[in-house]
């Protein structure tokens, strides 16, 4: 049984996956509300939140799964890429457990952690494919030639496609995080409303700031009563120009790969145009798409652990490495 932890962003998580990867339960304690009033994560605000959930958080996680830390035969924490700080709760608990119960530690990358979504449950995913990756801070397109591995095929330039869906939720006056605002209002607009321009940029790169300065004026040339008039609208065609592009550059890639098949996972996943453009990819399951901890331990299945006590001097990173 593996314990895995996620505190990377702004979501606490702990999860408990048996070897084969049954998740025997998945916890995650999301501080959006607490940040919505920033419009975005504020790291330190993060950071002391997950020092106050992290325990009732693993405690509820090994609770639900019906076991105690003798169950645990390993440990599996995020280690980055994040938020320094908030990763450092996740790093410092997973340490302390696995230090106090003498087991071994695997330290896990959170984008492997998302295509390692893709190994949960009943319906797993077998590579080869070619990997949409899609998430607040990351936009990436990945060859996965087995699990544990991937070469990156082209990334974002600018913005992620989740960033991209929470700035335009928030030129549009909705909440944050606005990914699944923009999902739900969109289902009432017209999505050929508004002609948004999606980013021609070389090989198998994104781009998505253009995008966000075309809603800004467009919204900019509106009072307040017909932004709330064309709200839907706005949204509806403004979440087709991100999908078209997304699911393009899918194809694309695949197109060019011999892997044949297609897979989209990340917070962005959760889209439900997204889903229905691309009808023949697998998709993480939907509450394995956004930030959580059974994807950290369904990754640290494909990764190497470190033996106690050799991790204690173990560090974060804030960047992809
Ligand atoms: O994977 P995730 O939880 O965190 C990161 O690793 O970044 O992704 C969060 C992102 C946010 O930008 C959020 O707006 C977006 O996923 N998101 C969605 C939907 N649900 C979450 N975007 C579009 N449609 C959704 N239904
Ligand atoms: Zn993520």
């Amino acid at each position: 049984m593996i314990l895995g932890i996620e505190t990377s962003c702004d979501e606490t998580a702990a999860a408990l996956v048996g070897g084969d990867g049954t998740v025997l339960s998945s916890i995650v304690a999301s501080q959006a509300s607490l940040h919505a009033r920033y419009g975005g994560v504020v790291p330190e605000v993060a950071s002391r939140r997950h020092l106050e959930l992290i325990g009732p958080v693993i405690r509820e996680a090994l609770e639900t799964a019906g076991a105690g830390l003798d169950d645990v035969d390993r440990v599996a924490v995020t280690r980055g890429p994040g938020l320094v700080g908030a990763l450092l709760v996740g790093l410092s608990a997973a340490k302390a457990l696995a230090w106090a119960r003498r087991l071994p530690l695997v330290p896990v990358d959170h984008l492997h952690g998302h295509v390692a979504s893709l190994y949960l449950g009943d319906a797993q995913v077998e590579p080869p494919f070619v990997c949409l990756l899609a998430s607040g801070g990351h936009t990436l397109l990945l060859d996965v030639g087995e699990r544990g591995s991937f070469r990156r095929l082209g990334s974002t330039l600018d913005d992620a496609a989740g960033e991209a869906f929470d700035k335009g939720a928030r030129l549009l006056g909705l909440g944050y995080p606005g990914g699944a605002e923009i999902d739900r209002l969109a289902r009432e607009g017209d999505p050929e409303a508004y002609t948004f321009p999606v980013a021609r940029v070389a090989g198998l790169d994104f781009s998505f700031s253009g995008l966000k300065t075309a809603l800004l004026y467009a919204v900019r040339g509106l009072d307040a009563d017909e932004l709330e008039r064309r709200r839907a609208d706005l949204a509806a065609s403004y979440q087709r120009a991100i999908v078209r592009a997304l699911a393009g550059r899918l194809r694309e890639a695949a197109a060019r790969s011999r892997a044949g098949r297609i897979a989209v996972v990340g917070g962005v996943a959760a889209n439900s145009e997204l889903r229905g453009a691309l009808p023949d990819a697998a998709f993480a399951p939907l509450a394995l798409c956004t930030d959580n901890a059974a994807m950290i331990a369904s990754a640290a299945r494909y990764a190497d652990p470190i033996p106690y006590p050799d991790y204690l001097a173990l560090d974060a990173y804030a960047s992809a490495a």
